[in-house]
């Protein structure tokens, strides 16, 4: 059978559209969707809310906007667990798999969870939870691989009302300890360890470090790799023994839509890492609508988001929305590469996977690897891509479209962010177009704009800052942990407490689609991870050889980009082996992803006269852009020396 094309021939400007095929199968297909929800966006979310979610009870009021200050759905009651678990159950969908979980060893059977299982694991664990004296609104930490335990656990937190903060299992243990410290949390979750490329990684001795003379109470250790591990008598405990105590009967809790649903730790201008405070309705109702309109997602798909489980992308994503929907989601632990590179390739093909959802800096390696690798696979269950995390250039796209999507599958460009807590930004895949580079229309009843630095909005191809304006989304942050000040300052300060500022650079398309440029901030993107500058120069900085230094993106080919330090020592001589040992500081203190591609010693770096480091120089020394105005400075004659280090040319 001739697999269905999802999408027409390219037309003259470039666009794909949906088929007639497309546009029958999807959930939306009236491009008139726009303009009613933009009549009265609240109605339109309350539409949502109702059509989407089981709520206890409902709201009294839909919308309340005390700028820079919202509520969604208040008084309402819901539980987010009932909504990802129970309810399927009682539709009779008890059967269906929820998780399709592939080891990393190949020699290793998948394991396949149906709803009807996770409803009994995650009320089990919910009881585990309880007897440890986890309460509503405590906080959990959860610093896990990509093993099933990790929804379980975001699940069962979920179902008894306390706060979980999931921590990227490839993040140092001083990094873990930060947002343990921050969050208070009592209990942390983690494993043994996990597979990479074949190799065992030791989890456990990480948590370890950095657990002591914290608020941790308690360890729950998942055993999945088998290796041997250190258990504190007292604090640590096996997740296997707690589980077969535990009763699989755990009612749920009842919590307002406005509680606080999940933390998550994400890096912003500042070395702190910032708190993101998600709360239950307004979350649940946006992650629901967004992966069933944006992925199109029905009952027969196999939905597959690589994002790992410690960024945002993977809570939505990779949990609360598919199964907030009662999908069937696919869940990979290891490397795209181990064993060979068309992992990825063999799993779609082996599960009939329909919906891939992956980064730009995936793609752009697997370009590199050659499209012989997906060549060998038969790819034709897919009719619908995703990217998300960075701007994808139109090479990559393009690759990606017919080396992946068999130039059948339309590809959605979803812009958003951890703040966002759902796709702000996308084409859907039944009104499209779908075009190279661009993100494409805000997503109903969703108002953004781009302006200049004055606050005007801008139009033709300008572009300017990207904003979000009220009715914010439902789903947009409540605010930042313990700090007020700097959650104003951060989104509702550049243009006034009424504008949600995303630090995204972005233009229009013919005036109405919108192509995002990337981060405006001093926050970098590598290989689809967010990191900051500042985060990465006090990791160096702490050395005490170090006088001060300054990190700056400089484009990749394939992670998009890499940091490069400019470094200043305190009269100890560079050297190659103080360049590896701050490396060496970079990776203990923040992790792996941190790590700078270069350091660069220099005598000075350039200032302008209150002091500031000029980065935006720096990252023009770096691409070979035009300098500017030098003058100003502080130290001009700072410059040839720069010029000379980095090879500029000018
Ligand atoms: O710069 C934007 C970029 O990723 C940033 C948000 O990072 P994070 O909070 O880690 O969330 C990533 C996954 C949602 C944004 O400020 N970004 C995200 N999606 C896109 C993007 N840049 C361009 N195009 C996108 N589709």
């Amino acid at each position: 059978m001739l697999a269905i094309r999802w999408v027409t021939e390219r037309d003259e400007k470039g666009y794909f559209w949906p088929s007639e095929e497309a546009k029958k199968h999807a959930w939306v297909s009236d491009p008139n969707i726009y303009e009613e929800a933009a009549k009265d966006p609240v109605a339109f979310w309350e539409k949502r809310a109702e059509e989407g979610i089981e709520w206890f009870q409902k709201w009294e009021k839909a919308y309340e906007w005390n700028p820079p200050h919202y509520k969604w759905f208040v008084g309402a009651k819901l539980n987010v667990c009932y909504n990802c678990v129970d309810r399927h159950i009682k539709a009779g969908k008890g059967d269906k798999p929820a998780i399709i979980w592939i080891p990393e060893p190949v020699d290793e059977p998948k394991r396949v969870i149906t709803y009807v299982e996770l409803h009994k694991l995650v009320q089990k664990f919910a009881n585990v939870l309880k007897s440890l004296g986890v309460k509503k609104g405590d906080r959990v930490s959860i610093y896990l691989p990509m093993i099933p335990e990790v929804q379980i656990a975001m699940l069962a937190c979920a179902r008894i009302g306390a706060v979980h903060s999931v921590v990227f299992s490839a993040f140092s243990a001083d990094s873990l300890r930060t947002r343990i410290e921050d969050s208070e949390a009592k209990v942390l979750i983690t494993a043994d360890g996990y597979y990479r490329r074949g190799k065992v990684i030791n989890l456990k001795q990480n948590a370890d470090k950095a657990v002591e003379g914290t608020s941790i109470e308690k360890v729950i250790v998942v055993k999945r790799a088998g290796n041997e591990v250190n258990m504190l008598n007292g604090r640590d405990l096996w997740w296997h023994e707690l589980m077969e105590e535990a009763s699989d009967n755990c009612e749920v809790e009842q919590m307002d839509s406005e509680d606080m649903l999940f933390l998550l730790y994400t890096s912003g201008t500042t070395g702190k890492p910032k708190g993101v405070v998600h709360t239950c309705g307004g979350y649940i109702v946006m992650a629901y609508w967004t992966s069933r309109w944006v992925f199109d997602l029905h009952d027969d798909d196999i939905f597959w988001c690589t994002a790992d489980v410690g960024w945002i992308t993977g809570h939505t994503y990779n949990c609360y929305g598919p199964l907030a929907n009662g999908a069937t989601l696919l869940f990979f632990e290891g490397a795209p590469d181990y064993p060979e590179k068309d992992r990825w390739w063999q799993i779609i093909e082996e599960n009939k996977v329909t919906i891939l959802y992956t980064a730009p800096t995936a793609i752009r390696m697997f370009a590199q690897w050659g499209e012989e690798w997906p060549a060998k696979h038969d790819l034709s269950s897919l009719r619908l891509l995703g990217t998300v995390g960075e701007p994808i250039d139109e090479d990559a796209w393009l690759w990606y479209f017919k080396n992946i999507g068999g130039s059948r599958c339309p590809i959605v460009d979803t812009w958003w962010q951890t703040e966002t807590g759902g796709t702000l930004i996308t084409s859907l895949p039944g009104i499209g177009p779908f075009i190279p580079t661009v993100a494409g229309l805000p997503f109903p009843g969703v108002t953004a704009d781009i302006l200049d630095s004055e606050g005007n909005s801008v139009s033709g191809s300008e572009g300017g800052y990207l904003v979000i304006k009220s009715p914010v989304p439902p789903s947009l942050l409540r605010g930042l942990y313990k700090d007020e000040e700097k959650f104003v300052n951060t989104y509702w300060s550049e243009y006034g407490k009424e504008i949600y500022f995303a630090s995204d650079g972005a233009r229009w398309v013919e005036d109405k689609y919108i192509r995002i440029t990337g981060r405006v901030d001093d926050v970098m993107n590598v290989a689809g991870h967010r990191l900051s500058s500042a985060e990465v120069e006090n990791a160096i900085a702490s050395d005490e050889r170090v006088s001060e230094c300054a990190v700056v993106p400089k484009p990749h080919p394939i992670k998009g980009e890499v940091p490069i330090a400019f470094v200043v020592l305190k009269g100890v001589e560079p050297s190659d082996q103080l360049k590896e040992e701050l490396i060496g500081a970079v990776k203990n203190q923040i992790g792996p992803t941190a790590k700078p591609a270069d350091i660069i010693f220099v005598k000075e770096l350039p200032k302008t006269r209150s002091g500031k480091i000029m980065r935006r120089m720096l990252k023009a020394l770096l691409t070979n852009k035009p300098l500017g105005d030098t003058t100003t400075l502080q130290n001009p004659e700072s410059v040839e020396h720069l010029k000379e280090v980095t090879g500029y040319k000018g």
